[in-house]
């Protein structure tokens, strides 16, 4: 038997600094926007990231995502279309007041958009909507091994029409708010009680 040469992976790093990394990635969790400190990620930064989260296992090629980062000079701008949207709603004055604070929360703020396709072939809806959230995923992960905090953050505001039109073109969703920011306090990541198990080995039959 001829043994075959095994290529090299990409950009292989040494065995330490993979181990650093995995313990890095194990050290994430979500920093809501009380507990973030400018300053946010840079342009520079959002697009590692970005190019980190278009690793997302993607199948068909569709990139069924995209990020828009609200830089500091449209906050204003956005706080009116949150302000806007509770009004409408009929939300009382004071909760009015906190939509509109809420479009400066984060020193840093991206909207993930996803566009998500019903007919494509081998491609179910499912199976779009995990990539979405893989590309989240790694999105998250880049942040914070480049040292920044971060939070997803979903609330009334992704479903008003007003504002998703402001970001999403007509096939498309805003899935989520992205706050991203220095941590003020150190990680204190959470412990939860196993609902299951986390990883088993399969059985064909259950005893
Ligand atoms: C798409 C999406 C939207 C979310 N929206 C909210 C939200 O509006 N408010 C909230 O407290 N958590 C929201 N979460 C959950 C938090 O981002 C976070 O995952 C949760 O607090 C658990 O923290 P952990 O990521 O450290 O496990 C959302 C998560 C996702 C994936």
């Amino acid at each position: 038997m001829t043994m075959q040469a095994v290529p090299p992976g990409p950009d292989p790093l040494p065995a330490s600094a993979g181990q650093d990394l995995l313990h890095l990635l194990g050290q994430r969790f979500s920093t809501g926007p009380k507990y973030l400190a400018a300053p946010g990620p840079t342009m520079e930064a959002w697009m590692r990231a970005a190019r980190v989260a278009e690793r997302a296992p993607d199948h068909g090629a569709l990139r069924p995502f995209r990020f828009v980062i609200v830089g500091d000079d449209q906050r204003l701008a956005l706080s009116e279309l949150f302000a806007q949207g509770a009004l409408e709603r009929g939300q009382p004055p004071d909760d009015v007041e906190r939509a509109r604070a809420r479009a400066f929360n984060g020193p840093g703020l991206a909207a993930l958009v996803a566009r998500i396709c019903p007919d494509v072939p081998d491609v179910p809806v499912h199976e779009q909507w995990m990539c979405v959230g893989a590309g989240l995923m790694n999105f998250l992960n880049a942040l914070h091994v480049m040292g920044f905090a971060a939070k997803s953050l979903s609330g009334l505001s992704v479903s008003d029409e007003a504002i998703k039109a402001a970001f999403c073109d007509s096939d498309e969703s805003l899935a989520c708010w992205i706050v991203a920011g220095r941590p003020r306090e150190p990680a204190h990541p959470r412990q939860r009680e196993p609902v299951a198990p986390l990883l088993e080995t399969w059985r064909p039959t259950k005893a």
